[in-house]
């Protein structure tokens, strides 16, 4: 006879690469039922986006393998995306689980263009994803998105997301008439947008919203960090900014706000010669990688210099959208994956820190 004791410790042993911790005492198992020696439930992951999710599941299947009475198992996979949020500090977008600003220190170096892809490779794997453009001086991820006769509407006094292929996207390139001037606007006009983009819009339930802010530090970056609790930002950057250290200096200023630093995507790493099919690094090999090694900081992944990734950003048509299966496509998946793992393992240390905050009031 198979007890539930049984099933619990033996999944027990069962380990989350990226969280270091048991699936049962992370919660990933549900509704276990057991049926004579048939054994049943549901094992819930922590973003569908995950990179090991398959290894859980053929842990899970393994280590069921091993109990000598069950004979007939019936495995469940769900995902739910964790709050990597803290709401303590107040209720705005309780229903927006992540929310990730996408930085970079100098202008130019593919954050709109990786802001996209990330979208739309996280909407892939099936998360609910909203992109939010803050470049308000620069709005240009309707046109990256080859939406240009959409609008936003308002409804109940709260901004209605416009839609592209599943996101829900929230621009002030939409408000054509007013974004050419956006130029002339100061900090407080800005930062005023874009609270009023981030919390009075209707962005109903989401499991990521990406937020591709302007380069730099300035009032954008700021608003953003200072309005509400986000997850944390990723940084963009190139090989040639690597050697400035430009990008470093990005993320000391989200570091003093004691914003979390999610990790360092190398855009225009290398370019694959379309004769020789090899990789070449053309402005050095894995400059970023070694700077978030020196900083501390995750490596999320590196996406080609590429003609195909210019055209689709620059014609409304991303490369996810056109060749979902290309190589150049599965590149941002890499990094999609590993964003949606780093806000797993900051939504688990938060959870924890909050329980022992919760402790110490007891
Ligand atoms: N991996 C890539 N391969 C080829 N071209 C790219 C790549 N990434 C971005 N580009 C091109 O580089 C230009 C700048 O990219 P993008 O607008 O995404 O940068 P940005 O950092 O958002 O710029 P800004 O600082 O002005 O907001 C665009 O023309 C885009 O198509
Ligand atoms: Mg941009």
């Amino acid at each position: 006879m198979v007890t539930v004791d049984q099933v619990l410790s033996t999944l027990g042993t069962v380990i989350d690469p990226d969280l270091k911790k048991d699936i049962v005492s992370m919660g990933m198992i549900k509704d276990v039922e057991i049926n004579g020696n048939d054994l049943k439930f549901t094992l819930e992951l922590t973003t569908p986006a995950c990179p090991f999710n398959d290894q859980i599941e053929q842990d899970v299947r393994a280590a069921i393998a091993k109990i000598k009475d069950i004979s007939k198992f019936d495995l469940k996979v769900t995902a739910k995306v964790m709050e990597g949020r803290s709401l303590s500090m107040d209720e705005m977008l309780p229903t927006v689980k992540n929310i990730i600003g996408v930085a970079s220190g100098k202008g130019g170096v593919g954050k709109t263009t990786v802001s996209v892809n990330l979208a739309l490779a996280l909407a892939q794997t099936g998360a609910k994803v909203g992109l939010l453009d803050a470049d308000i001086y620069g709005p240009s991820v309707p046109l990256m998105l080859g939406m240009g006769k959409s609008a936003m509407e308002v409804d109940n006094n709260k901004l209605q997301p416009a839609e592209s292929h599943g996101l829900k996207v929230v621009s002030f390139g939409f408000f054509a008439d007013q974004a050419h001037q956006a130029a002339i606007y100061r900090g407080p006009i800005i930062s005023g947008i874009l609270k009023q983009f981030l919390v009075d819009t209707n962005w109903s339930d989401l499991d990521y919203l990406i937020v591709d802010l302007p380069p730099g530090t300035g009032d954008i970056p700021l608003t953003l960090a200072q309005t509400i609790p986000i997850t944390g930002i990723v940084v963009v950057t190139t090989p040639q900014e690597v050697a400035s250290n430009i990008a470093v200096k990005a993320f000391g200023m989200f570091q003093k706000l004691n914003i979390p630093i999610m990790g360092v995507i190398e855009n225009m790493s290398y370019f694959v010669c379309p004769n020789c099919t090899s990789k070449h690094y053309i402005f050095g090999k894995e400059g970023a990688k070694k700077m978030s090694e020196t900083h501390n900081l995750p490596f999320l992944g590196e996406i080609p210099l590429n003609p195909g990734i210019m055209e689709g950003s620059d014609s409304g048509k991303p490369v996810l959208v056109t060749d979902p299966n290309s190589v150049l496509s599965q590149a941002f998946m890499v990094v999609a994956k590993n964003v949606a793992a780093r806000c797993s393992m900051l939504a688990s240390q938060l959870s924890e820190e909050m329980k022992a905050e919760v402790a110490t009031q007891k």
